[in-house]
């Protein structure tokens, strides 16, 4: 029996190291270079020149050249049930769930919409070339339940899970502390593990959740160490007043969280702007992601993230759109926001740190180096082809760049879903966008 070889030729670039520690060492630059891919995996990976010769007769080659080929994009943190919310006007974090999220989300009780989402959402995430995400679903579980039946059925890498809410929401929004409890079970027994599907045990933040509804979710992580845990801190001042409020017995903010269980190594915790040096401290010590959120921190108002002091601190970072809150489903536009968010604090970002962030930095991030977000032999073919020239205004641009690193720049700072001509999942091309 022949295996189905499929080699993409272009130009290769990929990061085997954080090139914050590592500089020119953390890539890995082929400008002829050959990808091969069998049974959903990269077979290998080298010079075109020397690689051409030993493919079996009948291997596909598809000439991508000029093109970049990149690991497929990951974003740590994104709602499914927001399609339908991105752009909302006016508001920031508690009015903006309460006047548009907690509105919207409820649709998803109806038969249909919850599967219309998920073949839409998907759609979107693969035209941008983002090929893993952890998502959130909504609090119904028919909602993890669609999307994990469309991302199976399209083979992609996903983590999700449906939301906890038993407080400070309509009540058509709100679970149980019992309920949430048994249906995030169940889903993990369904979902987790099956074939590239992960589950991430999802209360929403400590604002409406009960202790007892926290204290599941903490049994929960317990008793399913491999699942991440994700949630919401640190936003907004008046997001972070109501959940201190609520949880008086706690330090801080963060402090609910570890009171639970909740702050661990697979926990990733989005936002992250208004932390205090303890909540730094235990995020460290707990080994706890970070998740910076640039469009949807600028569009809400919400703050200005600190990389910087993460990385002193010794604080694992991702990125994420967190779409609905955030404004794009590109990982390209995400981290143009990043570098505009750390220039009004005096950081920077190079294109190389900015590309490293959105493949091997997430896939770290979210412990699933050892499957995406590398070119390496043994990793799963999630690939991402980008056409940095897609653009009039970037082909005119182009025409003055020097080096890779100054045409990486314009890709990262002017780029998006145009610039993808070609995504792949598990080796396979999905339909042309
Ligand atoms: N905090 C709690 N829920 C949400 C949400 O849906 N989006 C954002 N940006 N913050 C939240
Ligand atoms: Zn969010």
């Amino acid at each position: 029996e022949t295996k189905a070889i499929r080699a993409l030729r272009g130009r290769l670039l990929w990061f085997v190291d954080d090139p914050d520690a590592a500089g020119d060492a953390a890539y890995r630059y082929i400008a002829d270079g050959l990808l091969v891919m069998a049974d959903g995996l990269i077979a290998s990976v080298g010079e075109a020149a020397q690689l051409l010769a030993t493919l079996p007769p009948g291997a596909e080659i598809v000439d991508h050249r000029p093109h970049l080929i990149m690991p497929g994009f990951i974003d740590a943190h994104i709602h499914m049930p927001q399609t339908q919310v991105v752009a909302s006007y006016g508001a920031q974090l508690m009015d903006w769930l309460n006047r548009y999220t907690f509105v919207e989300e409820q649709k998803l009780a109806q038969q249909g919409h919850p599967e219309k989402l998920a073949r839409f959402f998907l759609d979107e995430l693969l035209a941008n070339g983002t090929t893993t995400a952890a998502v959130y679903c909504s609090v119904h579980p028919q909602s993890a339940q669609a999307f994990f039946a469309e991302s199976e059925r399209r083979n992609t890498r996903m983590v999700a899970g449906k939301v906890m809410m038993d407080r400070n929401a309509p009540e058509p929004l709100t679970d149980t502390a019992e309920s949430s409890y048994a249906d995030s079970k169940a889903l993990i027994a369904r979902w987790h593990g099956k074939g590239r599907q992960l589950y991430a045990i999802t209360p929403r933040f400590a604002v409406t959740s009960t202790p007892e509804q926290l204290a599941a979710a903490g049994r929960l992580a317990a008793e399913h160490p491999d699942c991440h845990v994700q949630t919401h801190i640190n936003e907004n001042q008046a997001e972070i007043a109501f959940a201190c409020e609520l949880y008086l017995k706690a330090a801080d903010y963060a402090g609910i969280y570890e009171d639970f269980g909740l702050l661990g190594p697979k926990s990733l915790m989005g936002h992250c702007i208004h932390m205090t040096k303890r909540e730094w401290r235990a995020f460290a010590q707990a080994g706890a992601v970070a998740v910076f959120c640039p469009t949807s921190n600028l569009f809400l108002g919400s703050g200005l993230f600190d990389w910087d002091r993460a990385r002193r601190e010794g604080v694992r970072v991702a990125v994420a759109t967190d779409i609905g809150g955030g404004t794009s489903y590109s990982m390209l536009r995400t981290m143009a926001e990043a570098y505009k968010i750390l220039q009004l604090q005096g950081q920077s970002l190079s294109a190389f740190a900015a590309l490293h962030a959105i493949t091997r930095g997430n896939a770290v991030a979210l412990g699933l180096d050892h499957w995406v977000g590398s070119l390496e032999p043994g990793h799963e073919a999630d690939v991402v082809v980008l056409d940095t020239a897609a653009t009039r205004a970037m082909a005119h641009r182009l025409e003055t760049v020097r080096d890779l690193a100054e045409e990486l720049f314009v890709l990262v700072t002017l780029g998006d879903e145009r610039n993808v001509a070609a995504t792949y999942v598990a080796g396979e091309a999905i339909a042309s966008h």
